[in-house]
């Protein structure tokens, strides 16, 4: 549905439904709010517990910071620049007894300091959540994302579920998407590691091309190039296979670690041998994420 439509079903949503949902008219899209059943999903994809921090941007009424902070122990903060919705969401947080952990602040949302969050979520429009995206990938690898209805453009979720939602009548009717990603390391460069295996060292040279969490590029073992797979990384973790020429044939090994600033910590079980060894990459040069599809075939979702 066009964002046209989408503003019109909305607006006409928010006008019917006050003065529960009255607002402020300030900000850039109006107050609809997320389908409890949608909520339910969003934090179930994020894995949400009492550990996280989850800032929900344009909280509305306030449902999405009270699910995560009375249903999983979880602490959270919510954005708006409404101040009747901000009221609104104070008042729950108080009369469930959550007020220091479910907090409501008046700001625009791509103001906010997002650097203390484990978890965000968002129901705005598509290109407000493409004007947030760089800012998100900014953010510690490991951080989840979830948005209700619109997605982050050439960034695809890790995963996304459609739910049938019979009241619904805004967006898409009757139906609820809910979309999730982790925020991925950045790999993309050159990375050299030395692996100590039969009696001599190896050189491994990676380099990797990276278009949000997908990974693709070259590698060199002892010398000999070969193609990497596409894979993804998940936070930190990078986990891929290579298959490198050997004689007249080919054979595997398999990396799997976790990225730091400029070294990749982790292990590597090599074709033949008895046990994993471990493996550190060191960063050579950095290279630039892209923000495009990467040129590969197959589908490392
Ligand atoms: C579609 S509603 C979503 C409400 C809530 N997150 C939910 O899912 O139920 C979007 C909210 O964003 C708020 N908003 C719009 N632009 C904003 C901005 N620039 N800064 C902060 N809040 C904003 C609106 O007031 C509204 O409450």
């Amino acid at each position: 549905m066009s964002t046209k439509r989408w503003l019109l079903s909305a607006l006409l949503l928010a006008l019917t439904a006050l003065p529960a949902a009255a607002q402020d008219g300030k900000g850039d899209v109006i107050y609809v709010p997320t389908p409890q059943v949608a909520v339910n999903e969003m934090l179930r994809m994020a894995k949400i517990s009492a550990s996280d921090y989850l800032i929900d941007l344009g909280s509305g009424d306030g449902r999405i910071v009270i699910t995560a902070v009375t249903q999983f122990g979880a602490r959270g903060l919510g954005v708006d620049l409404d101040t009747y919705l901000l009221k609104q969401a104070r008042d729950t947080a108080k009369r469930l007894g959550v007020a220091d952990r479910a907090q409501f602040i008046e700001q625009n949302l791509f103001e906010t300091d997002l650097s203390g969050a484990t978890v965000i979520s968002t129901y705005l429009l598509p290109e407000m959540n493409e004007k947030l995206r760089p800012k998100l990938l900014q953010l510690r690898p490991g951080t989840r994302i979830v948005a209700h209805d619109y997605s982050m453009g050439e960034w695809f979720p890790d995963e996304q579920q459609t739910l049938l939602v019979p009241e619904k009548t805004v967006g898409d009717s009757g139906k609820s998407y809910v979309f999730y990603w982790m925020v991925p390391a950045k790999i993309a460069g050159r990375w050299e590691s030395l692996v100590f295996a039969g009696g001599r060292g190896v050189i491994f040279e990676f380099d990797f091309d990276q278009s949000f969490q997908k990974v693709s590029g070259d590698l060199k073992a002892d010398g000999k190039p070969a193609r990497l797979p596409l894979f993804n990384v998940r936070g930190d973790q990078v986990s891929f296979e290579v298959e490198v020429p050997q004689g007249s044939g080919v054979v595997k090994h398999r990396f799997q670690g976790t990225v730091r600033q400029d070294t990749i910590e982790g292990t590597v079980t090599i074709a033949g041998a008895p046990k994993p060894l471990p493996w550190t990459a060191r960063l050579k040069e950095r290279g630039q994420m892209r923000i495009s599809a990467l040129d590969v075939s197959g589908d490392g979702r």
